[in-house]
């Protein structure tokens, strides 16, 4: 069996979930009437504590409507070098949304310093464009950020009267590593966005979660982007299942990312985390050419690089991290091992 440590997001539905599918209930959700994602949206906003919710097909999609629910055109947002909307969404709240990112360095525990934040915000002066929101994201490269420092930044946003959103991908990750609730952990965003295809285990969707007027205004952004199916009953009833059976599990990713972690720094490589269910580890130079090749003939899927990124999910058990360590032994740490 092939073990995938490529991302979270390779997970394929389950026979359970498969069924859960095959048997939603659906209807036409451009007329609001698809029963499954009216349930799905209902139960990921009282799980976060929000008023209403929404189902998109994907968290970059997700991400850039909350964006242009925020900004209008020739707004600025304030968000992290390393952040998922800034560095990986291919810009689209500049290309779509004419919203300016102002990007902040991204200390290595994944936080800004709010002192930095503070100072980007910039004065009410036609020279510039006007900021109009804080986003962030938990977890960022794998880190849970612990929740002292979302009540600071909620301040600053509050004091400053910006709005504040929240990318939580992988907010149940973080909620399983800090050992603190999703909702707690969600508290006082105006907008959340949770994906259900990373640790989750759903084939897609994301679900964006605010108040009722945010969520309503979303709908217009969520259309323009061309992000309204039709009968995604099916696809919504992945999301519930995951939300009620493969949330208390991700514990067993971490740990899988643990014992990787571990077996990797016993094996004389230098490793970054584990954090939750992501693990770094650097490769000498000479070993990556080889790397690729030998790792598929041992149905090891990686991403090759001098600083290689490995995520545990659900189609991982610990036989399979067994396997991938032995693949690493191998390959050797050091130069000609
Ligand atoms: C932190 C984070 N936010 C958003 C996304 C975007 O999700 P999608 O791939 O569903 O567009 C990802 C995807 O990997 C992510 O890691």
């Amino acid at each position: 069996m092939i073990v995938d440590l490529r991302s979270d997001t390779v997970t394929r539905p389950s026979a359970a979930m498969r069924r859960a599918m095959s048997e939603a209930e659906v209807g036409d959700d451009v007329f609001g009437d698809d029963p499954t994602v009216n349930r799905l949206q209902a139960r990921g906003a009282d799980l976060l504590g929000f008023e209403a919710g929404l189902f998109f097909p994907t968290g970059t999609q997700s991400n850039l409507a909350a964006l242009m629910t925020h900004c209008g055109r020739g707004d600025e947002y304030l968000v992290g070098q390393e952040a998922h909307t800034y560095r990986y969404e291919a810009g689209g709240g500049a290309v779509l949304g004419s919203i300016q990112p102002q990007p902040i360095a991204n200390r290595p525990d994944g936080t800004m310093d709010l002192a930095d934040v503070e100072a980007a915000i910039k004065p009410d002066d036609p020279h510039f464009a006007r900021t109009r929101l804080l986003a962030l994201e938990n977890t960022i490269g794998g880190k849970a950020i612990a929740r002292p420092y979302f009540e600071n930044a909620i301040q600053l946003a509050k004091r400053r009267n910006l709005s504040t959103h929240l990318d939580g991908a992988r907010i149940f990750n973080a909620s399983a590593a800090l050992a603190m609730s999703a909702k707690d952990l969600c508290r006082g965003f105006d907008s959340v966005s949770v994906c259900l295809s990373k640790g989750l285990g759903a084939p897609a969707g994301t679900l964006l979660l605010g108040r009722a007027d945010f969520i309503q205004r979303a709908k217009r952004a969520r259309k323009i982007l061309g992000g309204v199916m039709r009968q995604a009953g099916v696809l919504a009833a992945a999301g519930l299942y995951a939300l009620e059976n493969n949330v208390a599990r991700l514990a067993e990713d971490h740990a899988n990312a643990g014992r990787l972690a571990q077996g990797l720094r016993d094996a004389g490589f230098e490793v970054e985390g584990p954090h939750t269910n992501m693990v770094f580890a650097r490769i000498p130079a000479e070993k990556l050419p080889v790397l690729k090749t030998q790792f598929e003939k041992k149905q090891i899927l990686v991403l090759p690089g001098p600083r290689i990124r490995l995520v545990t999910h659900l189609d991982v058990d610990a036989a399979g991290i067994e396997r991938a360590l032995d693949a690493f032994r191998s390959l050797g740490a050091s130069p000609g091992a």
